[in-house]
């Protein structure tokens, strides 16, 4: 067959090879999509360029386990939303502030101090929860044997022995415990129960109350004393005693910008324990003058811690509520207050103002006085605010 005769047939069909040829070449370049995202994903697990010429650790190394650390910061960063959500409905206001300043604080204090030099046979009960705070913050905290219901910080001190409300306490209990040396405030009782306490030849030491400035000094100072840790004692009543200073040049300083003075009345409430409004004299009126507020108990005439009662809250007629957390909590939260009579004619009821600050933090007077008076102050400039 002549070639001039093939062309006519060959014209097709080298046409039909060169569209094949094509074809094939395209599909070999274009994966199909799930390769194309395994392509990426390898793309970006390539080692990328290093920045300088530095040497790079080897890969395993830059994958290494989390460090105990970075297990504990993602904890609490899973652990935030849930601390946000119970923050908003205790506090509309949303005070992180609070939050960040007690967890600061707490470091600090569980940072504690190498263990003092002490008699071998120590062994003290602590009968209230600033003086439980006060005796940890030394370095001390391995000695204490029982301690009362309110001593609650730091978390460890929960793990020891309760002995129960410290104004309801039984020789026997204290006794079984066999201290050499016990630590209480004034309000620790009754009194007859202490008596037969020193008549076991038990020391005991009262600590005195006060609702000042000079309180965490007083008691550092005194119990410093009672341990044989004089010096620790000093170094930490400076530190604290700075701490305070500061804050109240700062509370000084806002409250220079602003006349407002919000009305704010503390509310004693907790579970098995008398419900009580706080007046004059009381440490909760120390704080809440102090923090820039006004003490509505005082205001309306209420001395000292006295019965919580309709017509108390209402005569108080305060701005703001001011609770302490695990007593409200052991009520079932905050909405549980709308059952505290008298509470809900509250115009501060009514605008959800109340306050939530942490049992001892707020009313112990001890180490943290300093940040729980910040935070306090804080809480209630915001009321200004609003
Ligand atoms: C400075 C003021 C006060 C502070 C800081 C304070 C703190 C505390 C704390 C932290 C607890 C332990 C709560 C718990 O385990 O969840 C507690 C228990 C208790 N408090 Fe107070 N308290 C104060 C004043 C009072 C007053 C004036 C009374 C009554 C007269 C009182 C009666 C009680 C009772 C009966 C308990 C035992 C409750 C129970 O066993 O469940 N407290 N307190």
């Amino acid at each position: 067959m002549p070639i001039s005769a093939l062309r006519p047939a060959l014209a097709p069909t080298l046409i039909l090879l060169i569209i094949l040829l094509t074809a094939c070449s395209a599909s070999s370049n274009t994966p199909p999509p799930r390769q194309q995202q395994a392509d990426q994903q390898a793309a970006q697990q390539q080692p990328q360029p290093a920045p300088t010429e530095q040497p790079q650790p080897p890969a395993r190394q830059q994958q290494a386990a989390p460090t105990r650390q970075q297990e504990q910061q993602q904890a609490q960063q899973s652990a935030a939303p849930a601390q946000a959500e119970q923050q908003q409905i205790a506090q509309p206001s949303a005070p992180q502030t609070q939050q960040q300043t007690q967890q600061q604080v707490r470091q600090q204090t569980t940072q504690q101090q190498p263990q003092p030099d002490l008699p071998a046979d120590l062994r003290v009960v602590v009968l209230f929860g600033d003086l439980t705070e006060v005796v940890y913050a030394l370095g001390a905290g391995h000695v204490i044997v029982g301690r009362d219901a309110s001593s609650i910080y730091p978390p460890e001190a929960e793990l020891l022995p309760n002995l129960g409300f410290n104004q309801e306490l039984s020789a026997e209990g204290v006794l079984s415990l066999e201290p050499t040396l016990v630590i209480g405030s004034p309000t620790a009782g009754p009194p007859e129960v202490l008596e037969q306490i020193r008549g076991a030849g038990v020391e005991v030491v009262i600590v005195e109350d006060l609702y000042t400035f000079d309180a965490p000094a007083l008691k550092i100072r005194a119990i410093g004393t009672a341990l044989g840790l004089e010096q620790r004692a000093e170094t930490l009543i400076a530190d604290v005693e700075a701490r305070i200073d500061a804050v109240l040049r700062d509370v000084a300083a806002r409250y220079a910008e602003t006349q407002q003075r919000p009305s704010v009345l503390f509310l004693y409430v907790r579970r098995n324990a008398p419900q009580l409004v706080a007046g004059e004299d009381s440490p909760a009126a120390a704080m809440i003058e102090a923090a820039g507020g006004a003490d509505a108990g005082t205001r309306s005439g209420i001395y000292g811690f006295a019965p919580l009662t309709p017509e108390a809250v209402v005569a108080a007629d305060p701005d703001a509520l001011l609770v302490m957390r695990r007593g409200v909590e052991s009520l079932g939260g905050v909405e549980s207050l709308r059952d505290v009579p008298g509470i809900a004619q509250t115009r501060a009821w009514r605008d959800r103002r109340v306050i939530v600050m942490d049992d001892l933090y707020l009313l112990g007077f001890g180490p943290r006085l300093p940040e729980a008076l910040a935070d306090l102050a804080a809480e209630i400039h915001r009321l200004t605010e609003e």
